[in-house]
């Protein structure tokens, strides 16, 4: 497997564009099929887990046509199976949004448990909770979840937790259910705003997306589309903390400030200087920067999926931070990896607290996960000395030419393939 090798100590210097969502890409994929006309997507990340859902929607039938590297062109007329095979399941969480759209098109779907990131237990009964509530007769059978229904219906539904996969998998499939129906405590996440002004545009009715109440009215068919998806938040933010940590300058381009307002406000008060554009935002760490605590929240609280990067920004800043993880219990798994590189942090229950110290070194270490593995890029990028930062296939998961980027910004990191070079790889420490 390939892996990153990195010398850093350099302040990251320069511009860069971000792509189009992943989080928001998969579940607009998935419910492109929902009509038997084209649908245009724009703005695709090339990124390994869109290519994998491009590959599972093709493999019901769907004709899919890239027309540049970031469009495609979606026809879901010739889907014959509404049965998809483990095969692609297993690498991508997000798989269970063709749930929402093939029970929503066909009333009836058939998906295998899904895999993706190990950040904790990942349980999707508010998902079955809220189909069934709309008449989606869904359950688990050896492993696969399998929805078969004569008729949707509108229905009331109360989320008892925050979810973004289960708002986005009912809206989905209640937009084209008989009736009217209501999701409360719905997840107010910009790709969830996305995915609704993606289903509206071909022809659903939902209304108060962004809000904690979502009204759907169920339409008889939806008709196609074009739609550009928008930035990645999460991208942007990484490149904000990479910023931050090694005090550079980053203009970082095509975001949406609004949806970065919860990063921008927790880097300014530990000392960045950071400048908000229409649609690009500056990031300049002039000096070290100041403890703060931090805890993960649903939109617009801070992002669960930029705990491990701002942790790595607090590992070098000065005084005890506290970071506490309120969605998911298993994303600290940066922690150890990171103490190899010289930081000073003791995990207690669902919060980290970490001492700031002066630098980090150079060491060979392990992405555990896609955000904590980008996280431990940001460390090597600061860090004094060359770092190995092994399995990046989690990291490719979701950021298009990571290293590329990061290299126009003046950094010094290369990828290499890990049978073929590793073992002459020493990690230079001074
Ligand atoms: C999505 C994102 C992920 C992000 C997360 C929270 C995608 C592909 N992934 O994941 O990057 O970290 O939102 O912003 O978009 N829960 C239940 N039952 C359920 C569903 C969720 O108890 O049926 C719990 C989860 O364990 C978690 C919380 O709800 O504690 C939030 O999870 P959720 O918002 O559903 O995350 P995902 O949609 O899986």
């Amino acid at each position: 497997m390939d892996q990153y090798v990195i010398t850093g100590g350099v302040p990251l210097v320069g511009e860069t564009e971000i792509s189009g969502m992943k989080n928001a890409a998969l579940p607009i994929l998935a419910a492109s099929i929902m009509t038997d006309e084209t649908v245009t997507l724009e703005n695709l990340p090339d990124v390994d887990d869109v290519r994998v859902l491009i590959e599972a929607l093709r493999s019901i039938g769907a004709d899919i046509k890239y027309i540049d590297r970031h469009t495609v062109s979606v026809c879901g007329a010739g889907i014959g199976s509404c049965e998809i095979q483990y095969e692609y399941i297993k690498k991508i969480r997000a798989s269970y949004y063709l749930l929402g759209a093939l029970l929503g098109k066909y009333k009836n779907a058939a998906v295998p448990l899904p895999g993706g990131c190990n950040i904790g237990s990942r349980p999707i009964d508010l998902h079955l909770k809220g189909l069934n509530a709309i008449g989606g007769n869904v359950k688990i059978l050896y492993g696969t979840i399998i929805g078969k229904s004569e008729r949707l219906h509108g229905a009331h539904i109360f989320m008892d937790t925050v979810s973004v996969g289960a708002t986005i998998n009912i809206m989905m499939a209640a937009s084209r259910a008989e009736g009217r129906t209501i999701i409360e405590n719905a997840a107010k996440e910009p790709h969830v705003v996305d995915v609704a002004n993606f289903l509206n545009s071909m022809g659903a009715n939902i209304k108060g997306a962004g809000t904690d109440v979502i009204r759907i009215k169920g339409v008889k068919d939806f008709h196609g589309t074009s739609y550009m998806i928008v930035p990645d938040m999460i991208e942007a933010g990484t490149f904000m903390c990479a910023a931050a940590a090694t005090r550079g300058d980053i203009m970082i381009k095509g975001v949406i400030p609004k949806h970065l307002e919860a990063i921008t406000a927790k880097l300014r008060e530990i000392g960045c200087e950071i400048e908000e554009f229409d649609d690009s935002i500056r990031v300049v760490a002039a000096r070290r920067l100041s403890r703060t605590h931090i805890k993960t929240n649903p939109y617009p609280g801070f992002p669960t999926d930029m705990q491990p990067q701002i942790g790595v920004v607090l590992t070098l800043a000065q005084g005890t931070s506290v970071v506490t993880e309120s969605i998911f219990e298993n994303r600290f798994k940066y922690v150890d990896e990171l103490t190899r590189m010289g930081a000073s942090i003791k995990v207690e229950g669902n919060s980290a607290i970490i001492d700031g110290v002066d630098c980090l070194m150079g060491a060979r270490v392990s992405s555990p996960d896609l955000r904590a593995g980008a996280a431990l890029v940001v460390a090597a990028l600061a860090a004094e000395g060359t770092s190995v930062i092994e399995d990046i296939k989690f990291i490719e998961r979701g950021y298009e030419d990571f290293e590329q980027k990061l290299e126009a910004l003046g950094a010094d990191i290369s990828r290499v393939s890990a049978e073929g070079k590793s073992g002459r790889l020493k990690v230079r420490t001074s």
